[in-house]
């Protein structure tokens, strides 16, 4: 951190309020009388909650008639906050405008693709590139900035909430759309060739007579894929613009306080490596559900795609779920005592926070079953002791506020724009999915205790043994020759099928697949041939026999030597899987995608081969991640996700000596953690 560091410098000063991970959650006292507020007050301090989320849906009380402003409860609440030292999130309420805003400005509401007008009644109910929206969300936002400048209780801010990148289709956005376009392309005959437009005589005269993608129902077939792809990337401007405008307001006021607005961790509509450069530190909301077996995995690459967007700086998990999470269908409670391994997960995975969707359990509204620190039943049930006890905890934990996990070995790449491409209509496949593919590649590193960090196409790879890169469908010139020179430069690379085959405007590119990448991964690729469901074909990996389902590329090689092959179909004896030495690197590319033990014993090769290594060996379920302290001492987590008692052999040659979380200065070499069991072990010093 240093003067040129202005988010480090306003992390800095988060941290030296807090004095310790902040413990807490989203807290609505607007729901209840003022009564309750002095009894939340008194269970936060029980629970050793030092920062709450306030405001988040407060719009219509604050502003309850257009220009007339009501902050007297709020004045109070962040008073009574401020004396028992609980800082606070303020929450500019942007997410959710007011009934009157929608009545007297009915063309604030957004539009969908089938031209649907969304109703007042939820929330998120704006349209991003609404001016009217836009004047009314700054003023509220400016008069909560000028207000509270200075208030003991502010810690920080936190703008909107979980923006979706509404993709609007109302008059507005329209024009809007159509000023980016001309903002991009400079002409329209730029426009022209970058969509493609020459394909079923679609040429634009003039950007007045382009219009954002209508929906599959009001077209008689495939829409264009360049201008839906653009309006992507629009949709995701036009609200990243909304949050900057309030960011910017608020940094008038309070220049030294940090500004986050609320992630959803692997969510398609928001680019957040640009979302996560333009405010000061990045925070998700996390949902894993707690009865789903795979629940901790999909929590793990949350947290280290968070972890990676400010390249591996701390992050803030703002919510999480005590219990259930209302998804829809049958929410199950969760079971006892994986609340608390659940969250130090988190924390072994770089947060500086353990935070949850809400404090207090809402009477009223969509959320009334949705869990909370506390509970209908309050402090007499389990989950009100859990809390209290995982408050208790995270304070153990205070000396590892501010501090990174190390760089990983291996860096798998994440391009949003990757994503929406690949997701879209008209492909070899519909039934490509970019996360799918992504967790078939993290699942073994995962169970292996091996740390992955993501990566944009675009960052300097160096510094990795291994780049492992599924399913990318999109790559500009910038990034294709970026892979190619780390791979030239001595690293090692894994790609997976339907990569290297568009350029940035989604057009095919020249010369056969995958066009990116012929050279690098010393290969053509004949056919793209997706597989029919329930059609599978033997092959032989390293000795083994697996299955290959889904997808299965014609390759020819060029250069490239064989690694896996088809043992059957017609395809028999023809490569599967291959591997090209290029410069003083490996490129590995695989044509199918095998079943689960073929990967796992796939991912490994690469990673073994590339000289990456595990963190330590674990009983499967059992989780070991290593966290620096601020001052740069190790720890180890280990973290039972299980039901079962599971016993872990530390290395003796390794320095672990305190167990945080209980405080005892000795381990043995051999650990039990009981079910859902977790330690936290600090190196020697
Ligand atoms: C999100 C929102 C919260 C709440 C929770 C619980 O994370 O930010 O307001 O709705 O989900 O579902």
């Amino acid at each position: 951190m240093s003067r040129t560091d202005p988010a480090g410098e306003r992390l800095a000063g988060l941290r030296q309020r807090l004095q310790g991970l902040a413990y807490g959650g989203d807290y609505n006292p607007e729901q209840w009388p003022a009564g309750t507020w002095r009894e939340d007050v008194r269970l936060m301090r029980e629970a050793g909650v030092n920062l709450v989320t306030v405001g988040v849906f407060s719009w219509g009380l604050l502003e309850p008639r257009p220009g007339v402003f009501d902050f007297g409860r709020l004045d109070e609440v962040m008073d009574l906050l401020a004396e028992a030292g609980v800082g606070v999130d303020l929450a500019t309420p942007t997410a959710a405008p007011p009934s009157w805003l929608a009545h007297e400005h009915p063309q604030t509401l957004p539009v969908d693709a089938e031209g649907r007008k969304i109703a007042f009644g939820a929330r998120l109910h704006f349209c991003p590139s609404s001016p009217v929206y836009r004047y009314h969300a700054a003023r509220i936002t400016e008069r909560l900035a000028e207000r509270y400048a200075g208030h003991p209780a502010l810690a920080m801010w936190h703008v909107g909430n979980e923006y979706v990148g509404f993709g609007c289709h109302c008059p507005v956005s329209v024009a809007h759309f159509r000023r980016w376009l001309a903002d991009r392309y400079g002409t329209v005959d730029a426009l022209n060739d970058a969509w493609g437009t020459a394909f079923w005589g679609q040429r634009y005269d003039s950007f007045d007579h382009v219009g954002t993608p209508a929906a599959r129902s009001r077209l008689v077939s495939g829409p264009n894929p360049g201008q839906l792809l653009d309006f992507a990337r629009f949709s995701d401007t036009a609200s990243l613009e909304c949050f900057t405008a309030e960011r910017d307001i608020i940094r008038r006021h309070t220049p030294g306080l940090p500004v986050t607005t609320n992630f959803m961790g692997s969510f398609k509509h928001l680019d957040y490596w640009r979302w996560a450069a333009a405010e000061d530190v990045v925070s998700l909301d996390i949902y894993a559900k707690p009865y789903d077996p795979e629940g901790q995995l999909l929590a793990a690459y949350n947290f280290d795609l968070m972890r990676s967007l400010r390249g591996g700086r701390p992050w803030l998990m703002l919510e999480s779920a005590t219990g259930n999470n209302l998804t829809g269908g049958r929410n199950s409670a969760r079971p006892a005592g994986q609340l608390r391994v659940r969250s130090l997960q988190a924390v072994a995975r770089g947060a500086d926070s353990v935070m949850f969707f809400q404090w207090r359990a809402s009477r009223a509204g969509a959320e009334r079953f949705h869990s909370a620190m506390v509970p209908h039943g309050g402090t007499r049930t389990r989950t009100w002791r859990e809390v209290v006890a995982l408050g208790r905890d995270v304070a153990r934990l205070a000396d590892l506020v501010g501090g990174s996990c190390d760089p990983a070995d291996v860096a798998m790449l994440w391009d949003w724009e990757n994503w929406w491409a690949l997701e879209a209509p008209d492909h070899p496949s519909g039934d490509l999915r970019f996360t799918a593919r992504i967790l078939d590649h993290y699942r073994p590193l995962w169970h292996a205790n091996i740390p992955v960090d993501f990566a944009h196409p675009h960052a300097d790879l160096s510094r990795y043994r291994l780049v492992i890169v599924p399913n990318l469908y999109l790559v500009d010139d910038a990034g294709a020759d970026n892979l190619t020179a780390y791979v030239r430069g001595g690293g090692h690379l894994l790609m997976s099928y339907f990569s290297g085959i568009v350029d940035q405007h989604d057009r095919v590119r020249p010369g056969g697949h995958p066009g990116a990448f012929r050279d690098l991964l010393g290969i053509d690729i004949d056919e793209l041939n997706p597989l029919q469901i329930g059609e599978a074909y033997e092959l032989h990996h390293a000795g083994h026999a697996g299955t290959a389902t889904d997808w299965q590329d014609v390759i020819l090689l060029n250069g490239a030597e064989q690694l896996a092959a088809y043992t059957a179909g017609e395809q028999k004896g023809q490569p599967a899987a291959t591997r090209h030495r290029f410069g003083t690197g490996t490129a590995t590319y695989l044509g199918t995608s095998p079943d689960p033990g073929t990967m796992r014993r796939l991912v490994l090769d690469c990673a073994t081969g590339a000289g990456v290594t595990p963190v330590m060996d674990t009983p499967d379920g059992v989780e070991a991640v290593r966290r620096r302290a601020a001052d740069g001492t190790d720890h180890l987590f280990l973290l039972n996700h299980t039901t079962e008692e599971a016993t872990v052999d530390l290395d003796p040659a390794l320095p672990w000596s305190v167990d945080l979380l209980n405080g005892q200065a000795a381990v043995a070499d051999r650990l039990r953690l009981p079910p859902f069991g977790a330690v936290v072990l600090s190196a020697e010093r």
